[in-house]
């Protein structure tokens, strides 16, 4: 039957077009019943992982940490936090995955450690310890301030003055943070060295934490300001990160990174590193690593965060897609991501129906999408009275609508018990008053539900091979409707989004001049319509549309 495929898995380049499944591993489940999320739990909740029909998860940190940024913070590379389990539970975790088909990528933290962290220990302990190179310090300016204006991410001045040795250090982020030095060679040695041990374990891969920040200026400059900074905006864009981000050098890291993980390549299993970056379409690409010969040597999936900040209309989308698409350099595995532990969740971004049209959109895109939990179920943020706030990004700086613990609330798993059965007692983070209504149970029961969506979205996406490895084409955007085609002859199928508030109509002759004879509705992201189309299609509000030829594979 046209467009209807066998399910197309490439295996040694499962990351071109898997989709990856974000795991916050102290919300997704409580097995130890201390109110935290942990190894276990994720363990147990793996069948449902899977039957949702991803390819991939990957966990935030669990490492030894004292959780100054909830393991953002880590104080031994090679081990589990004991609130999260253990080695052998990681293990076991793993088998688990892997009996279950599932690849596991693992969060690397290596701009920081934790103050903690015995290389601190030791490079503050004093100014010709072996290890004081291992992390940024300066002399204090003239006035005994900190060396130059670089600002943390989390407000405030990058550079904490160590008493003991009257220098200060450099942190990104919190003073708990300290940044290492990578341009000393036994850092990047021990952080390889990292990697190998857990890609010995078997995982599938790293997603590497704020990868264009590991390397700043040698002669640390200061930064430029501003000028688009809004006061009361986010008080670390009130300087460009000219010395900071994103310098030439980073990119000989990230190949070397690369490399190791193809130290563990093979046929079978190609283990793959992506790279947060938050940065403008063309400097992203960079992050690829082209060589002179063209070959791609880099970060496989650079991870693309532009669809979480673009204004929420066709015509933007529409713009920004054709933008990421003709920037990729040849060969390069597009990718793209709705929501993570940092930003707020895209149903609160867009709304309830919204979030079923970006579902549509994020799963019909070519590449590798990348979930956050709870997104399938259409949770939204969810208000912390200051008394219970976790963050420590809300705590210094509170009310400016800064803090990330709205959206790492735990998972909804079931309606009719207590925590929605994240927790047999108080969790880290309460609920959303909507939670019963949103739970995973009560969700498979309906027939029409978000997840019911999500699950249909990828298992249509597992069949079609137009969805899962043909080619993007755009039609347009003709007012609220964004258009454009996957995959080409017959198995050509067209995706039609409604970002309007209004019922839209869009003319059928204009689109069987994309795809010749179409078009079933082969889903609507109401879920309630399965019809042959005649002339003209109408859309609902935010209504979202897949067409096919024949009928729907899956
Ligand atoms: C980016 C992470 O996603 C975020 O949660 C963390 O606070 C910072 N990097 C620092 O590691």
């Amino acid at each position: 039957m046209p467009g209807l495929t066998s399910p197309a898995k490439s295996p040694d380049a499962w990351w071109r077009n898997g989709v990856i499944y974000q795991i916050y591993p102290r919300s997704f489940q409580d097995a130890n019943g201390d109110g935290i999320g942990d190894l276990t739990g994720i363990r147990q909740r793996l069948g449902y992982v899977a039957a949702l029909g991803v390819d991939a998860i990957w966990i935030s940190p669990f490492f030894p940490s004292p959780m100054a940024d909830f393991g953002y913070d880590v104080a031994d590379y090679c081990d589990v936090d004991p609130r999260f389990g253990s080695l052998a539970d990681f293990d076991a975790l793993m088998a688990e995955a892997k009996a279950l088909g599932l690849r596991v990528i693992l969060d690397l933290v290596p701009n920081h450690t934790s103050d903690r962290h015995p290389w601190f220990v030791q490079s503050r302990s004093s100014r010709t310890d072996p290890k004081r190179d291992w992390y940024l310090w300066r002399d204090p300016a003239a006035d005994g301030g900190p060396p130059n204006n670089w600002l943390s991410n989390f407000g405030g001045p990058a550079w904490t003055l160590d008493p003991l040795t009257g220098q200060y250090y450099a942190h990104m982020f919190l003073k708990e943070q300290p940044d290492l030095n990578w341009r000393y060679p036994d850092v990047r040695r021990a952080i390889y060295d990292a990697m190998r041990f857990w890609l010995r374990r078997g995982v599938d891969g790293f997603r590497v934490d704020v990868i264009y920040h590991l390397i700043k200026d040698q002669l640390f400059r200061n930064n430029p300001p501003n000028p688009a900074f809004i006061p009361g905006g986010d008080p670390a864009h009130r300087l460009l990160p000219e010395y900071t981000a994103d310098l030439p050098e980073v990119q000989s890291i990230v190949m070397e990174m690369r490399r190791v993980l193809d130290e563990f390549g093979s046929a079978e299993s190609s283990r793959v590193l992506i790279g947060e970056v938050y940065l403008p379409v063309q400097r992203l690409m960079n992050y690829y690593g082209m060589d002179a010969a063209g070959v791609l040597r880099g970060a496989q999936l650079p991870f693309n965060f532009h669809l979480i900040g673009a204004k929420w209309q066709a015509q933007v989308i529409d713009r920004l897609v054709r933008e990421y698409e003709a920037a990729l350099p040849p060969g390069a595995a597009p990718n793209w991501v709705l929501g993570n532990h940092d930003k707020p969740r895209i149903a609160s971004r867009v709304g309830a129906a919204g979030a079923r049209l970006a579902a549509m959109l994020l799963l019909t895109l070519r590449g590798t999408p990348t979930l956050y939990y709870g997104d399938e179920l259409g949770m939204t943020d969810v208000p912390i009275p200051m008394t219970e706030v976790q963050d420590p990004f809300e705590k210094r700086e509170p009310g400016r609508g800064l803090g990330r613990d709205p959206q790492r609330t735990p998972m909804l798993w079931h309606a009719d018990e207590q925590n929605a059965g994240f927790t047999a007692t108080r969790p880290w983070l309460r609920l959303g008053s909507d939670w019963q209504s949103l739970a995973v149970d009560r969700q498979l029961g309906e027939e029409r539900s978000i997840l019911q969506l999500y699950r249909r979205l990828l298992s249509l996406r597992r069949h079609s091979r137009s969805l899962h490895e043909g080619a993007w084409s755009p039609i347009g955007a003709r007012g609220n409707v964004l258009m454009y085609a996957r995959g080409d002859g017959p198995e050509r199928l067209v995706v039609l989004l409604n970002f309007g508030r209004e019922q839209a109509s869009v003319d059928l002759q204009a689109l069987r001049h994309a795809s010749q004879s179409l078009l079933h509705v082969w889903l609507s992201t109401l879920q309630d319509r399965d019809e042959q189309l005649a002339e003209a299609v109408p859309l609902r509000p935010e209504e979202g549309l897949i067409l096919g030829r024949g009928h729907r594979p899956g």
